[in-house]
């Protein structure tokens, strides 16, 4: 029998989970604009569907990353010193990261770090069969919360992990926020290594969330099934389409679900009233230039280093210190 590590809870975070979504579905819907929050995409279905997506031919970020990293694994790995911690924010599947762990599996500790509880053990039991030497401290965790790391991890130095352009689902400023807390996390010797999603021609962008096979309205429909699921939600999920636009003022792809019907839905005893054509806005995501993320780097407190993109330039990795 292999030994599988158990998931791990920070103290401040033994969740109010269901309340927390609650809270946001009705304060989400109760809005000019009704939005919610794209974290919480990811119930178990959810995460399936993200790993659907990552294998789409429209979906470019994930195997262009992955091609990217494979090219400047040896370089990224000089960052890594014996016994360092190697922490990933919004872990998912943890494939990509496989890549790097190839190379430093060996020598540090592995702190994959998700909302999803689902991915998390998916993923834990996975890495246990392929590096059956190394040692995984996974945190079931919100990671715009983790202010610090479990105790007896926190004198290690470490390596932060952040890849997937998941920093692109924050508003700009959000975003430099969260870079800034990853910076205290990290410690003063951390380091980066983030993905990041590069602006490019609008049809490429809008094909990458609206692909043919429907697996991303697929996704972004979930929402509603799962308020329905756990806040006994009455979303007829027949009466929404998924919409993706890109926003070029803001540099960003946005999602809905539109509503084809004047309706009422009742979510948590409270009645939301839909207008014909009116959306729900669920997500962004950002799109940046090298030049203006290493500047938001920069204004979080972070020192942009080295920067590799692919051949024609639709993604780029980052490395900060
Ligand atoms: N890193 C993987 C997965 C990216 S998908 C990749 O590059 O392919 C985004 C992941 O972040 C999902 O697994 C989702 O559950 C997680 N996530 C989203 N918001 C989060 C948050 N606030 N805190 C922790 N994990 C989050
Ligand atoms: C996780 N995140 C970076 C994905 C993105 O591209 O913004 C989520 C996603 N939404 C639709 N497709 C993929």
């Amino acid at each position: 029998m292999r030994y599988v590590p158990t998931l791990e809870r920070l103290p401040a975070d033994v969740s109010k989970v269901d309340s927390e979504f609650s809270i946001s579905v009705i304060e989400g819907l109760s809005r000019a604009q009704k939005e919610l929050p794209c974290r919480y995409f990811y119930d178990a279905r959810g995460s399936a569907l993200f790993e659907e997506i990552t294998r789409l031919p429209e979906y470019y970020p994930t195997r262009t990353e992955a091609q990217i990293l494979r090219g400047c694994a040896s370089d990224l790995v000089e960052d890594f010193r014996d016994g360092d911690l190697f922490i990933e924010f919004g872990s998912g599947s943890s494939l990509k990261t496989q890549i790097l762990l190839d190379r430093v599996a060996a020598r540090i500790v592995y702190v994959p770090v998700d909302v999803s509880e689902t991915a998390l053990a998916d993923a834990v039991m996975r890495l246990a069969v392929r590096y059956p030497g190394l040692e995984v401290r996974p945190l079931v965790a919100d990671f715009s919360r983790l202010t610090a790391l479990p105790r007896d991890l926190a004198s290690r130095r470490a390596v932060g992990f952040f890849p997937g352009s998941t920093i692109g689902n924050l508003a700009p400023r959000e975003a430099e926020i969260l870079l800034s807390s990853f910076r205290r996390v990290l410690g003063k010797d951390g380091r980066l290594i983030i993905g990041v999603d590069l602006k490019k021609d609008q049809q490429t962008l809008t094909r990458a969330y609206d692909d043919a096979a429907g697996v991303t309205a697929a996704f972004n429909m979930n929402l509603l099934s799962r308020i329905n699921r756990e806040l006994g939600g009455t979303f007829d999920e027949r009466a929404f389409v998924h919409k993706a636009i890109y926003n070029s003022e803001q540099g960003r792809i946005e999602m809905h679900l539109v509503s084809e019907r004047e309706q009422d839905v009742r979510v948590c005893g409270r009645i939301f009233h839909f207008r014909k054509g009116e959306s729900i806005h669920t997500e962004n995501s950002y799109k940046y230039k090298v030049a203006e993320f290493r500047d938001l780097a920069t204004r979080a407190g972070w020192q942009a280093e080295r920067v590799w993109t692919d051949a024609n330039n639709l993604f780029s990795v980052h490395e900060l210190a």
